[in-house]
């Protein structure tokens, strides 16, 4: 099952170049996997020469991102990052702190953290996504509320991206790793381990048929563009348990002794829907 937000923006890994993305490839792809409703939704995406229009899926994006963002405000996530940073950096008291939130998307997190200072002085905060986009957007917002923050295009897990110059590095996400098959976290907890980050915490959806549930409700009621209404619950539907992190981030980076817990199935916490899988290097 694929959302469609992965499958209309396409980049070239190396030059990190914008490839063009034929409407027949994305249909052809949603309907060899029983996705006719995608499909449906695809067919109405704007089409040149039968290959998706670049600007305007741009603009659809940051669209769908904003609408992510209220998911991300309701759920209070860029306050439960702060509080989980704040508890990891009080055993290193001083020590010049670099976040990289990947996959940052329009970088709310990281806007969030600039704008409250919630991480006290002497802490870089950058943003890093594959959509120029999308980091392009987070910049404009960034510099609109003047904010001590930045944001890079490109993959923040190739080797000086984000800044792997020595300076004590936590890398974080939110809602990145069930874009990520179960057979392709372990590489990406390894690149962490190589990369050296000081620690990783990545928030993510617990899944379970009351989250499912809750997606179908929040999209109804919160969401408008029907691509956001498609991925989000999908996106319930995609995420990976506990288990399957754990497992990952222990063949990935077994020396920082990951950690992630699912919350009750049958009776999840709202403010814990989001759950990070967490490590920190030995
Ligand atoms: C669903 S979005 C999440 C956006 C944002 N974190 C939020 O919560 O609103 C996932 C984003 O991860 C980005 N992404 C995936 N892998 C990445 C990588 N290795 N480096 C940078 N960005 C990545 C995608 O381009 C996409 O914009």
């Amino acid at each position: 099952m694929e959302e469609l937000t992965d499958l209309i923006v396409a980049t070239d890994p190396a030059s990190g170049a914008r490839l063009p993305v034929r409407l027949d490839t994305v249909i052809a792809q949603l309907t060899a996997g029983g996705q006719d409703r995608a499909a449906r939704l695809a067919r109405r995406l704007p089409v040149r020469d039968g290959v998706l229009v670049a600007e305007e899926i741009d603009a659809l994006q940051i669209r769908v991102h904003c609408e992510l963002q209220r998911l991300g405000e309701e759920l209070q996530l860029p306050r439960r990052v702060a509080e989980w940073l704040l508890r990891w950096r009080a055993a290193r008291p001083g020590e010049p702190l670099r976040v990289v939130d990947v996959g940052c998307g329009l970088g709310h997190v990281v806007r969030w953290l600039a704008a409250y200072d919630a991480l006290g002085p002497g802490v870089d905060l950058v943003g890093v996504d594959l959509n120029r986009a999308l980091v392009g957007r987070a910049a404009e917002l960034a510099a609109a509320e003047g904010l001590d923050c930045r944001f890079i295009a490109g993959d923040a897990l190739a080797p000086g991206v984000a800044g792997d110059d020595g300076m004590t590095t936590v890398v974080i996400s939110s809602g990145l790793l069930h874009h990520l098959t179960a057979s392709a976290l372990p590489e990406f907890f390894a690149a962490q381990r190589r990369l050296r980050v000081a620690a990783f915490a990545h928030w993510d959806i617990d899944p379970g048929p009351w989250t499912t549930a809750g997606a179908w409700i929040f999209h109804r009621a919160r969401m408008r563009e029907p691509v956001s209404r498609h991925d989000g619950v999908l996106s319930a539907r995609r995420a990976h348990p506990a288990s399957v992190l754990l497992a990952a981030a222990r063949a990935g980076a077994p020396d920082y002794r990951p950690a992630c817990t699912d919350g009750p199935r049958w009776w999840p916490r709202l403010s814990e829907v989001l759950r990070p899988v967490t490590g920190t290097a030995p």
